[in-house]
């Protein structure tokens, strides 16, 4: 009435029901005299129009973020190098004082565990600058296990403590032909997809195993010599729209800073750059596989195994059984190390934080026992390897355990209910020699009518 015309646009609800955007420009009509009469209204659907101006801005905040991405790649680039100049001058400080210190004194342990820390800073310093660094794409023989090993370090706690990873590499793997540090970005990326899916916590199995592709298989990729790797989570599953679009650029479910969309369709470019194959099989509420085929190195070092060999070496070829073992340890990085040895030796492993979560791992199969193993830390808060391990005589007597245990740690007692002690850090070697001990005297007892205890020989020939 004022102004004699109204511009508006806005979401209209059309008579059939459907959301139209329009644009409408409402007249006051006036007759010669200046009275007013009424109004006029021309309305306009502009619904593609807008359609197109919110993808366009969806496109906009998603480069927006991804050259986000790429400036912390440098700004973590140059960060690093400086916090590294920083770490250099703690610890070369942390040293000498520790030096002048004398013998025994409470203050040397201090230093000791801050030298201990700023190493692993140190490390995880020169991990960001090689991630931040623009690299060329260097394609060589790539051992799977050991880059595992490697990752599980740079991401330890950042996965958060609710999830657990279990690994099981077969102890001849053939290597992979790939960037490691590609293929490193883009296990980091299913890995912690597989985190984000499990709200509540749970388990990400890795399982890999050598694959020859022949001639006429039903396999999309070239005949060839690959390797099998599969990431299981037990998190919420996607639905059938969210997995036929997941691997698309920008594509993501996360809310807004959570994910950029661009793990998988990273991971697919790899995988594509290789030859190589990626599958996703996932259901609402039952977890998700991710499978990667990627080609194996053709080129091996001396020693190592002929060409036919590949496809029909298995663990189980391996001239030690294999086992199931539950790790426990609370520290994270001791436990990925102790569980990362045993995958070396072919055993396929459980890793918990706490004793409590062992137990519950270990209570939750009702008919038969899971593993043939524990191998456990003893100085834990909340319940002690020696009180898990007296838990497990009690409940699985067949069930032998090994306690680890530190160079300050005296326990003297619990002879009895242990099957065999390591002393930490202990090897590889240590570690082969105690499990093999210990397996051939469970197999002795149990056939022996399955007491729960060893006899005091081998006990004694065990313990160190
Ligand atoms: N293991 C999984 N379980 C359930 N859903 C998954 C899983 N992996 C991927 N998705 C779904 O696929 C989408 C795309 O994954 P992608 O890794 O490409 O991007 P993102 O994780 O959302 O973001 P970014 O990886 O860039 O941080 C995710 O948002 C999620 O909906
Ligand atoms: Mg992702």
């Amino acid at each position: 009435m004022r102004e004699g015309r109204l511009l508006q646009t806005g979401w209209r609800l059309a008579s059939d029901g459907t959301g139209v955007y329009a644009s409408e420009v409402i007249d006051a009509i006036r007759n010669d005299a200046g009275e007013h009469l009424g109004f006029s209204l021309a309305l306009r659907d502009n619904s593609a129009q807008a359609a197109t101006e919110q993808a366009l801005e969806a496109a906009r905040r998603a480069l927006f973020q991804s050259q986000k991405l790429e400036m912390i790649g440098q700004l973590t680039g140059g960060v690093a190098h400086d916090f590294n100049n920083l770490l250099s001058a703690i610890l070369g400080n942390l040293e000498l004082g520790r030096r002048r210190l004398p013998a025994g004194s409470d203050v040397t342990r201090f230093l000791d565990n801050a030298i201990v820390g700023a190493k692993r800073g140190a490390v995880l310093v020169g991990r960001m600058m090689n991630f931040a660094r623009e690299r060329e794409i260097d394609v060589r023989p790539v051992e799977l296990p050991a880059l595992f090993e490697d990752l599980c370090e740079l991401l330890g706690k950042a996965l958060g403590p609710e999830t657990v990873i279990q690994s099981n590499f077969p102890d001849k793997l053939a290597p992979l032909r790939i960037d490691p540090h590609q293929l490193e970005l883009a296990l980091m990326n299913l890995l912690i997809n597989a985190r984000d899916a499990m709200a509540r916590g749970g388990s990400i199995r890795l399982a890999a195993r050598n694959r020859r592709i022949v001639a006429g298989s039903d396999c999309a990729a070239v005949p060839g010599r690959y390797v099998q790797l599969d990431i299981t989570d037990s998190g919420c599953g996607m639905d059938t729209e969210t997995l036929s679009r997941a691997r698309e650029v920008f594509f993501t479910t996360k809310p807004p800073g959570k994910g950029t969309g661009l793990g998988l369709s990273m991971v697919q470019g790899l995988v594509d750059s290789v030859e190589g194959q990626m599958s996703i099989k996932s259901r609402p509420g039952k977890g998700t596989t991710v499978t990667l085929l990627l080609p194996a190195a053709m080129e091996r070092a001396a020693g190592e195994l002929a060409d036919d060999e590949v496809e029909t070496v298995d663990v189980e070829d391996h001239q030690e059984r294999k086992l199931r073992i539950v790790v426990v340890d609370d520290d994270a990085l001791v436990l990925m190390n102790s569980a990362a040895l045993l995958n070396d030796l072919g055993h396929e492993t459980f890793a918990h934080s706490s004793a409590e979560e062992a137990l519950t791992f270990l209570r939750r199969s009702k008919t038969r026992l899971p593993v043939d193993l524990v191998l456990t830390d003893h100085a834990m808060p909340r319940m002690t390897g020696l009180e898990f391990a007296r838990i497990i005589r009690d409940s699985w007597p067949s069930l032998p355990v090994i306690l680890a245990t530190g160079y300050s740690e005296d326990v003297v007692d619990g002879n009895d209910i242990v099957s065999a002690r390591l002393q930490k850090p202990f090897g590889l070697r240590d570690l082969r020699a105690t499990i093999t001990a210990v397996a051939e005297g469970s197999a002795a007892r149990n056939g022996a009518g399955g007491a729960a205890m060893m006899p005091p020989s081998r006990v004694s020939a065990i313990l160190r």
